[in-house]
Parts: C-alpha cells; structure tokens; sequence
C-alpha cells in the first residue's frame, strides 16, 4: 500500500540523515558513560557531550552551562514550572499561562496547584494570542513566573513573547517558554530575547525522540530550580540519571542544521502554507482559519469546516496523514481545547484538521492536499444541504 503524503510535520518529523551520521558512533563504538572519569571510554562519551553542549549553545546564542539535557519539552516543561514553584513554596506563589498550551504545560499547572501555587490560566483572544496588557493585569505581587508557549502546536499562533519577557524582566518575574515548536522554524536568540527558561524538543525539529532540553539563565539573573528526581550528579543535580549520549549528540547536530536550513525553508514553506490556504478558502465557503493570520508558524494551518462532521474526514482524506488536532489529544476523542478556547462551538472544534508541513513537502503534495480537502468538504456540504 502506498503511504499517504505527510503532513504531520507538528506531531513529529523523520529524523535528518545527518543527524543520524552525528548519533551513530556512540550507539556502539562510542558507547561509554559520560561520567566515567577513569578512562578512555568515559572520555570520549563526555567529551561528545561537551562539544554537543557547546553547539547548542551556539545556535541558540547562550552559555554551555545554560542548557539541561532531558527527556523531551515535556520533562523540560515540568523541570522549569514544578521546578520554580519548589523554589520559592511555601512563600506565597503565583503562576501565569495560557488555555492554549499544551497539556504539558496546563497539566503541570495543574500539578503546581496540587502543590500549594495559586495560578492563573488566561484565556487567549479569537486568533489565539494573549497580549501583554492581559500578562500585566493578572500579575499578583507574589506571581513568580509566568510560563507562555513561543508557538501553538495547533494553531500555529505565536504569542508577543518579546515584549512579554522585557515587561517581566522590569518586575523581576520569571518567564518561561515551551519553545518545541518554535525552534528550528523561527528565529531565537537567547541573548536578545530576556526569557528565563525554554524548553527544546529534539523530534520536532529532525532530531532524534526522547531528547530534550531546558535552557536555564545563569546570569542576570541566574536561575534557581529546585530538583524533580534524585538519583545522581548529572545535569549539575538537576536531572540526574546516566546522559543519553546518542540523543545529545543528535539534538545539538538536527538545532544547528535546522537553523542553518531556516531562512531559505521557513520562506518555501511560507509560499506553500500561504497557496494552500488561499485555496482552502476560495473554494470552501464556510472554512475558517484557526491562529493568527500572519503571525503564525511557516509550517502550520488549521481549518475548521461549517457544517461537517468529524467523521468525514477519515473517509474523505484518505492518502493525508494529518491530525484532526494536536497528536497528543487526538486519542482522547474530546474536542481540541485549542481550538474551543478561540471561541469556537465544540461541532466546529471536532470538524477541524492542522496540517503541518516540513521538508519533504513538495509543491506537487500541497496541491494534491488542497485538492482533496476541497473535494471532501463540496461533497458532504452538498449531502448535508440535501438533508
Ligand atoms: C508545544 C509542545 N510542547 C511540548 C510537547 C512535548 O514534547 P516532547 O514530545 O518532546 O515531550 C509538544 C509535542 O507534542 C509540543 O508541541
């Protein structure tokens, strides 16, 4: 059977062939702990690792001593949130984010709630945004952090993140930002951009899965977190555990291509995001567009479709490996909270796809896209205006 063409590109992505070059030594040549400090094969592993720290580092314009490896942004997101209020509990606390992040971040909110923080969920504006005004008004003389995701996961939306940092930096409150679909497709710098903690994802972005990162500013101000788990010396006690060389290694290697491919790939897949949506629209009445209009992710668009079933899709786009919302909430059957926090009905909230496009996506893919959305939504707007 053929496989059908992806685009699925928020979900996940296949990882670069480069990257898999970079890994491939310390899987079994290379394969000691980089904490053995007593030979060779301990050396080699940690000085992968430093160089690997270093690299990352660079791309992201921040000290080597700033990044933390972990499993993924999930565990990143935990590190930085349950890690800050752990800080400063049992003094009052109190967080801010959004109802538009990602579970890994709403559910750890949750948790830090369970824990004695009070928080504070905003509620994003019709094209997904929250403004730095909101930020202002919800702060609290004892908020301590405010945790704001730098691009939706399904939507695409990118938040002021800039002017949000600057304005917390002038009160001396902590900003952290789940950057796993920001990287690689949007330009960061970490000297410039004044945010405290943000969180990497090495499969969103070419790289290898179950790797991750948290940069953690070390100086103006240097950043304290208490740790999640015990165990060890690792990650400066932080994230103790055996390092996993390969997925280090991997997600240094898959940041620095993704940034060197950015101007020319985030421009060609602008032109293909852009035709594809013009196309959706003119020729779907009664489609809407989901995010930001402009400020949006390069590689991202959500329809939602007057009048259609979910159920329609499954049938009707056969040969697309899309999502009908973020990959991690399309198991759970329930409409996405993403896209009914714009304001939109629950009906329509099911009746929605994200498509996300990446590298392997060609021109000739994005018409045979369009051309399929816009046959399956003719033909069932046309069953439902007969019955
Ligand atoms: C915005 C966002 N945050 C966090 C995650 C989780 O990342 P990971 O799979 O690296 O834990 C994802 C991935 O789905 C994501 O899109």
């Amino acid at each position: 059977m053929e496989k059908p063409i992806y685009l699925d590109y928020n979900a996940t992505t296949p990882m670069d062939p480069l990257v898999f070059e970079a890994m491939k030594p310390y899987f079994v040549e290379e394969f000691g702990n980089a904490s053995s400090s007593s030979h060779p094969y301990g050396w080699a592993a940690n000085r992968a690792v430093k160089r690997a720290r270093e690299q990352l580092a660079k791309v992201l314009n921040c000290h080597p001593s700033e990044i933390i490896w972990t499993s993924g942004a999930t565990e990143s997101n935990n590190m930085a949130i349950i890690g800050t209020v752990r800080q400063f509990l049992p003094q009052r606390t109190h967080i801010i984010t959004a109802n538009t992040e990602h579970k890994a971040v709403l559910e750890v909110f949750e948790m830090a709630e369970e824990l004695g923080a009070e928080v504070t969920v905003l509620p994003v504006n019709e094209k997904g945004q929250i403004t730095p005004h909101q930020v202002e008004k919800a702060l609290r003389p004892h908020t301590r952090l405010v945790s704001l995701m730098m691009a939706n996961n399904e939507i695409g939306t990118l938040h002021p993140i800039a002017e949000i940092a600057e304005q917390l930096k002038s009160k001396d409150i902590l900003f952290h930002t789940d950057a796993a679909q920001a990287v690689g497709k949007i330009p960061l710098d970490l000297k410039h951009l004044p945010v405290d903690l943000l969180s990497i994802s090495g499969h969103k972005i070419y790289g290898p899965k179950g790797i991750g990162a948290l940069f953690l500013r070390k100086k103006n101000p240097c950043i304290q977190l208490k740790n999640l788990i015990c165990g060890g010396e690792q990650e400066a006690g932080l994230r103790p555990g055996t390092l996993n060389v390969p997925g280090i290694v991997g997600l240094a290697e898959a940041c620095q291509i993704a940034h060197e491919k950015m101007p020319e790939e985030s421009k060609r897949l602008v032109q293909l995001r852009d035709q594809l949506i013009e196309k959706v629209l003119e020729e779907c009445p009664g489609t809407l567009l989901n995010g930001h209009p402009k400020e949006r992710l390069p590689n991202n668009a959500s329809f939602s479709f007057e009048g259609l079933s979910a159920d329609v899709f499954t049938l009707g786009l056969s040969g697309l490996a899309l999502s009908s919302g973020s990959a991690c909430t399309s198991a759970s059957g329930k409409p996405s909270h993403v896209i009914t926090a714009l304001g939109r009905p629950e009906s329509l909230a099911r009746a929605t796809i994200r498509i996300g496009l990446g590298r392997m996506t060609t021109a000739e893919n994005i018409q045979t896209a369009a051309d399929k959305i816009i046959a399956m939504v003719q033909k069932n707007s046309k069953i439902s205006a007969i019955y």
